[in-house]
């Protein structure tokens, strides 16, 4: 199978990462997958978003958690990015789901558990994926070796993935133990030692954040099973044969 295009927090170079205008315009330039960051409210509702804090991605301030669900939809999600997407709401995993269903893409939702250790947040975006019958094209990953193993307590089947930025010789045989179906590993870590060992060890291997297009080729011409992308209209164009 070739390399898949999986658009990192949606098309996140041309529209506010993780909002729906970043999930559709990532669909509309040619992703094949969507790689979103989840988080739980005050009120345990799974939403998106890659900061703890509110900061940087809306005009909040403070910590996500610390909010409900109903206070964090009034923030603007999309003015900090630009004037044009002012107004963008920050979106629900639930949300996410129902936009995707009826969508022929892949899915990993990363777990954004390495900093706070939300209580329950595998149980719970597990449940929803189950409903939503996403199951079998869902990826779940995290930093935290921990979370690995709950994902794996709640259902042996789960395709989980675990990330790293970190070089170690174990890698592959140390994922493999904690029953991680693939590695997310930081670009330069990739090497065709990694693939043919991951190949040979019968895991997956994907690659973030890949946005150059010599980098992009290398992770195609290596076989690698997935790329994350801000840029998923360059990957696509570049998968089709063009130069960019
Ligand atoms: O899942 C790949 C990548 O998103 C991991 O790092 O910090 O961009 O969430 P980060
Ligand atoms: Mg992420």
């Amino acid at each position: 199978m070739s390399t898949q295009i999986i658009a990192h927090r949606g098309a996140s170079k041309l529209a506010p990462e993780n909002t729906l205008p970043a999930f559709q315009l990532a669909y509309e330039l040619g992703a094949e997958g969507i790689e979103t960051d989840v988080q739980l409210t005050k009120d345990q509702i799974p939403v998106l978003m890659h900061d703890e804090g509110l900061k940087r991605t809306t005009n909040g301030y403070g910590y996500l958690k610390d909010y409900t669900y109903k206070e964090l939809k009034q923030l603007d999600a999309g003015s900090w990015f630009s004037s044009s997407f002012t107004g963008t709401k920050l979106l629900s995993l639930e949300e996410l789901l129902s936009w995707i269903k009826d969508k022929p893409l892949y899915l990993n939702i990363e777990l954004k558990n390495n900093k706070i250790d939300y209580t329950n947040l595998e149980k719970i975006v597990y449940t929803m994926l189950n409903d939503y019958q996403l199951l079998n094209r869902t990826t779940l990953s995290t930093f935290n070796p921990k979370s690995i193993k709950r994902m794996k307590k709640l259902d042996k089947q789960i395709e989980s993935a675990l990330l790293t930025s970190r070089r170690r010789k174990d890698l592959v045989t140390y994922a493999k133990s904690l029953g991680a179906s693939a590695i997310h590993v930081k670009y330069r870590l990739l090497s065709r030692k990694l693939v043919d060992n991951c190949q040979r060890e019968g895991i997956a291997i994907r690659i973030y954040t890949v946005n150059k297009a010599l980098r992009i080729k290398r992770c195609f011409n290596l076989n690698c099973d997935g790329i994350f992308t801000d840029v998923p209209g360059d990957a696509h164009h570049i998968k089709l044969g063009g130069s960019k």
